[in-house]
């Protein structure tokens, strides 16, 4: 039998886990969902979701990954009830369809970033708004780069755990976060960045209601990959001497810390020229490009650099989180069905990239791609995000809490033994009561029925 791979190091650990993690949803939707929720705000009762409920969760998913050492499915069926293996199939199909239609507004983003550096953004916002709008109805373009971007997420997949996934993450997570500072300091920069530093540190407690909450809530979880198998799956490269809370602890930080500084980086810079960063999918497209035009428009070579830099920030970021979506059904063609590495990938790159055709043509050339009243792509983000991540966080957290043996739980807690169990209790409340219950609010609140 083939060597399963592992992580090299603590470091690789947290980058990789980190990777999925840190991507569009901090640095695209996080800033407009502030925008839109109250700024400082909607970002504590974002933090209150990730802390109390987010780090119960991804140590859930750690646990059921690095226990079984093995791909979702497996991993899930593992913990004694053999129907625990749905939830793993659950977590697979959802990851599938969320690389599907990510990949879209990820070749939105690869197309962009070759704009910028060919100098085709120049222009005042009517052009703008119509290379975009020209851009997203062409039948073939949109696909072409959407595709293009799962390919090369499969380049890297095939190349394996340790030469593929952990080597694109060690290289792309620093160039991350050395773009995002750069970026950071050039916005604060900007005159009159100070009033969008404002928003985002002062809270309006006058924005917020229950549905902001819930917002909050549905924003953590995707952001850090939650509820889709994919924590599971790295979790199953993870070393035996991995301290699990420590490791969750150390991402959400991360993944917390780099949404905000997203933050910090396009509220000073369109306070600065008087644009509100609140509109959606249009922001990183339309909005920001006007931003960067008017905001350095006495230094066009600085607005030149900081509009690649951008792009590339945002190619980054979506494509460390591409891989490990990727990298959840490959595992399981690969273990489950014998496949060679490179064939599973192969069969899962076609099916990822039919669904992106479909999703890009959706909101682009064919907008008649509708199911239940929804372009196919609006369909996708809905299913998952909204039903499909949650049933899944949900069913983990109960077959954890309530059927699994706590030994078992205990054990991969503590390195059987190794590490003190003084947050065991905690956990062990959150997984049994809070976590299931806030994802029951969400369902009932998304249905209207509370
Ligand atoms: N966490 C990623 C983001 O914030 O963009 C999205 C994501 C990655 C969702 C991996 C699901 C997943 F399995």
């Amino acid at each position: 039998m083939e060597k399963r791979g592992t992580f090299g190091s603590k470091l690789a650990i947290v980058l990789t886990t980190a990777g999925s993690a840190v991507g569009l949803g901090n640095i695209w939707r996080f800033p407009f969902m502030t925008g839109q929720n109250g700024g400082a705000a909607f970002i504590l009762i974002y933090l209150g979701c990730v802390f109390l409920l987010g780090i119960p969760g991804m140590i859930s998913e750690f646990i059921v990954g690095r226990h079984s050492q093995s791909n979702a499915a497996r991993a899930y069926g593992n913990l004694g009830y053999k129907n625990g293996r749905l939830i793993g199939y659950l977590g697979i199909l959802t990851s599938t369809i969320i690389l599907g239609f990510y990949a879209v507004v990820a070749g939105w983003c690869l197309q962009y970033l070759y704009a910028s550096i060919a100098g085709h953004l120049n222009g005042d916002t009517t052009y703008i708004v119509e290379y975009f709008k020209s851009f997203s109805s062409d039948p073939i373009r949109p696909c072409l780069w959407g595709v293009g971007f799962v390919v090369i997420t499969h380049f890297v997949v095939a190349q394996g755990v340790e030469k593929g996934i952990e080597r694109a993450s060690k290289l792309l997570m620093p160039l991350l976060m050395i773009i995002l500072i750069i970026l950071v300091i050039a916005s604060c920069l900007l005159p009159g960045a100070g009033k969008g530093i404002d928003f985002l540190l002062k809270p309006d407690f006058s924005k917020v209601s229950g549905s902001v909450f819930l917002e909050a809530l549905g924003q953590a979880f995707f952001s850090l990959s939650l509820g889709t198998a994919c924590l599971c799956t790295y979790a199953s490269y993870f070393k035996k001497e991995t301290n699990l809370l420590k490791s969750a602890t150390q991402i959400a930080l991360l993944d917390s810390g780099i949404a905000i500084m997203a933050g910090l980086m396009i509220f000073p810079a369109a306070f600065s020229v008087g644009v509100q960063p609140d509109s959606g999918p249009s922001l990183i497209f339309i909005t920001l490009p006007n931003v960067f035009r008017q905001a350095f428009e006495s230094m066009p070579i600085v607005g030149f650099i900081i509009s690649i830099l951008f792009y590339a920030l945002l190619v980054f970021a979506a494509l460390t989180s591409t891989i490990s979506m990727h990298e959840i059904g490959t595992a399981f063609f690969h273990e489950e069905l014998h496949w060679a590495r490179s064939k599973a990938a192969w069969i899962l790159t076609i099916v990822c990239a039919t669904i992106t055709i479909f999703c890009s043509l959706s909101v682009g050339a064919y907008s008649n791609l509708q199911l239940f009243g929804m372009p196919l792509m609006d369909f996708c983000d809905f299913l998952t995000a909204q039903i499909m991540l949650p049933a899944g966080a949900f069913f983990t957290s109960i077959l954890l809490g309530w059927f699994v043996e706590q030994r078992l739980l205990i054990n991969e807690f503590t390195n059987n033994g190794a590490l003190k169990a003084t947050f065991f209790k905690a956990y062990l409340f959150s997984v049994k009561f809070i976590v299931p219950l806030c994802i029951l609010l969400i369902f009932l609140h998304q249905f209207n029925l509370i």
